[in-house]
């Protein structure tokens, strides 16, 4: 009778779990106000709701550009008020994936954004867990690698030069990424090179080997999540100090193909598989200690 008992109460727990725990998929990306660069972060956000895993909600942490963004009567949730939605619509296991490139200066601010919503309002997310951004393993430097030379033009020829714009920082650990990803790159394709548009590994130290190299015709593609601002002006942009008008000073054809990495499946796949390896939950630091 105890035993029986015993069942049963396993069962009815069992049964009532699913009952108390629901999940939901935030996305976090800086942000875009071009219409034209959406695509790429929509795309990303399609993949996770044809999971129909819960709702999925996109947040960007720029402010600058939310505002922009509201002002056009086009609004972007903050990571605040998305995971205040989340709680509205009964998210009891939040699961938050970083659509940056690398765990840097951008991915610590969205690790602070969800402590400080978490300290306010303790007990209303039973688990927060955050999926690492882009690159942070080797395998993701691979996995990248493979994905990105394979989006290159089908057109270009032997000879046929590549620059990659990645975004960088100096006051962060982003830099370190980036020379990682741009020696990646130039031991998988000697004639594809990565540079970028602020921090350390700067176009003026690729331009002379772009020269040397003999390339007559070098394609430009932005690595970074969206083609946008930077990608159409300071990478293929007409002002003469734009990546493509040095080129063409050069005496070289720059050849833009303005494709963000949030537009190719290989790269969506990489960012579902980061929300599902998330072990960092910070709805429960001191258990994971
Ligand atoms: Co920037």
């Amino acid at each position: 009778m105890k035993t029986r008992f015993a069942a049963l109460l396993v069962c009815f727990l069992l049964a009532a779990v699913p009952a108390f725990a629901k999940s939901g998929t935030l996305l976090v990306a800086f942000g875009t106000s071009m219409e034209s660069a959406r695509p790429a972060i929509d795309g990303i956000e399609q993949s996770y709701t044809q999971r129909k895993d819960g709702p999925v909600l996109l947040a960007f942490t720029s402010d600058i550009i939310r505002n922009k963004l509201a002002r056009e009567g086009k609004p972007v949730l903050s990571v605040n008020a998305a995971m205040h939605e989340m709680a509205k619509l009964g998210v009891t296991d939040l699961r938050i994936q970083s659509l940056h490139i690398a765990p840097a200066e951008e991915y610590s601010q969205l690790e602070r954004m969800v402590v400080k919503n978490i300290t306010k309002n303790p007990g209303t997310f039973k688990t927060v867990k955050v999926g690492y951004p882009l690159l942070v393993s080797e395998k993701d430097l691979d996995d990248v690698v493979k994905v990105v030379l394979a989006s290159l033009p089908a057109d270009r020829k032997p000879g046929d030069a590549v620059v990659l714009m990645g975004h960088g920082n100096n006051r962060g650990p982003g830099d370190l990424i980036m020379a990682a990803a741009a020696a990646a790159f130039h031991k998988a394709d000697p004639h594809v090179w990565l540079a970028t548009v602020e921090g350390a590994n700067s176009f003026d130290n690729v331009l002379p080997q772009l020269k040397a190299s003999g390339a007559k015709r070098v394609f430009l593609q932005p690595f970074m999540i969206v083609a946008g601002d930077h990608a159409n002006n300071d990478l293929a942009g007409p002002d003469e100090d734009s990546w493509a008008s040095r080129i063409k000073a050069a005496g070289m054809r720059p050849v833009p193909h303005l494709k963000g990495l949030g537009q190719l499946q290989g790269i969506r796949d990489i960012f579902l598989s980061h929300t599902d390896n998330a072990v960092i939950d910070l709805a429960n630091t001191k258990k994971a200690d």
